[in-house]
């Protein structure tokens, strides 16, 4: 058995590598609103050329692997469709030819499809074990796997380029790679949740809020006029610049002691903040100077501004303070 088998073994363990670090980029540049999510994006980006450089390579070990007819072949090509989809939704939501698909968002299918090959791609490698040979880990194959690295992210350089000088909408794309939506216009304003939440109906005339010290109500609340612009950047790909107003959180945590704040939703979503950070949180009731309507959070939702959109929870209905470090919690909502 001598190269084939060898190239084989390489180009197998760079899709792996390159497959982890598209997947781990892709949740880092979410978990961030700031401007170091695009180095992140970066990464992301040349991973996913990198992978189509490889493709040329891995069509002759399919093939060869198609031919053996090994049992669950069938999941191998399922985890390459999934990975096509990926790709191919990264490249529309990036270009701008697609941002969205029907109902569904391009980053939708772009995310969804990642997540659903994961199974597949651990059973893939466990199922078609890789024989590593010293020859696949000598300089020179580092050095090849270099140049298709280096190749990639020149690859996507020029990319960016033709989105740029073609005018696609790509080129309109904020630093997170999310799209401008209805700013300074509530109507236009994109309703979006994280996962599962569905909207609730909430009767502001019985709704109470909860804090440590005691319970607020919806008109208590209303007649605070904190105001801020900030930016929601939500994961699905748009973002919007919006005036809102309501109540800084350090004003109704005014005796409040411990670590952190839990911000409970009327559905049960929750995201805790360190409680140095409330003087920058609030607590809005409006929008562009109009009551939030149920999509948007209504009675009252939270403006975390540099936080990506999931920590903006809506329909709040508790705000609690413990003990509990502000990191102790999943990096993303599971609900
Ligand atoms: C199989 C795993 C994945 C692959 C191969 C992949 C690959 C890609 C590619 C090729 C692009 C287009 C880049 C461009 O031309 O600008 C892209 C965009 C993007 N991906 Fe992924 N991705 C994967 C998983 C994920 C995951 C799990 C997330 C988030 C949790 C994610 C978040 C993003 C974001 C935010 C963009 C937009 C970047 C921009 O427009 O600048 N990706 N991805
Ligand atoms: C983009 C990611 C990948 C895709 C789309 C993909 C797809 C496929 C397909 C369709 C086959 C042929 C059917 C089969 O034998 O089940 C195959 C075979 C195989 N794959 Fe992958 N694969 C990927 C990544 C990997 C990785 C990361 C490894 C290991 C680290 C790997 C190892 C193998 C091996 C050893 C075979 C069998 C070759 C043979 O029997 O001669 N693949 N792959």
């Amino acid at each position: 058995m001598t190269a084939p088998v060898a190239r084989g073994a390489r180009t197998n363990l760079g899709l792996l590598a390159l497959l982890a670090a598209a997947f781990l980029t892709g949740w880092l540049a979410f978990a961030f609103a700031a401007a170091p999510a695009r180095w992140s994006l970066v990464v992301h980006a040349t991973s996913g050329v990198a992978l189509i450089a490889l493709l040329p390579w891995k069509s002759m070990i399919a093939r060869r692997g198609m031919r053996r007819a090994q049992p669950g072949r069938w999941a191998s090509i399922l985890f390459g469709v999934l990975v096509v989809v990926s790709l191919a939704a990264g490249f529309l939501h990036s270009t701008g030819i697609a941002i969205s698909i029907g109902p569904l968002s391009a980053m939708d299918f772009h995310v969804g499809a990642a997540i659903a090959a994961v199974p597949l791609a651990i059973w893939h490698v466990a199922a078609r074990r890789v024989r590593i040979r010293p020859a696949d880990l000598s300089r020179r194959a580092a050095l090849r796997g270099g140049a298709v690295v280096a190749g990639a992210a020149a690859a996507y350089a020029l990319s960016e380029v033709v989105v740029r000088a073609g005018n696609l909408p790509g080129a309109s794309r904020r630093f997170t790679g999310s799209y401008e939506a209805g700013s300074n216009d509530p109507d236009l304003l994109p309703v979006s949740s994280w996962m599962f939440d569905a909207i609730p109906e909430v009767d502001a005339t019985t709704w109470r809020l909860r804090t440590p010290a005691r319970t607020w109500t919806y008109d208590e609340l209303s007649s605070f006029d904190d105001r801020v612009t900030a930016t929601l950047d939500c994961t699905g790909g748009f973002y919007s610049t919006q005036e809102w107003s309501g109540v800084r959180l350090d004003r109704i945590l005014k005796d409040a002691h411990g670590a952190s704040i839990r911000v409970v939703s009327h559905t049960g979503y929750d995201r805790r903040f360190d409680l140095s950070s409330v003087n920058r949180l609030l607590l809005a009731t409006r929008v562009g100077g109009r009551p939030l309507d149920p999509g948007h959070g209504f009675p009252v939702r939270l403006v975390a501004p540099d936080h990506r959109g999931f920590w903006w929870v809506k329909w709040v209905a508790a705000i609690e303070v413990d003990e509990v470090p502000h990191w102790f919690q999943s990096p993303f909502p599971l609900q």
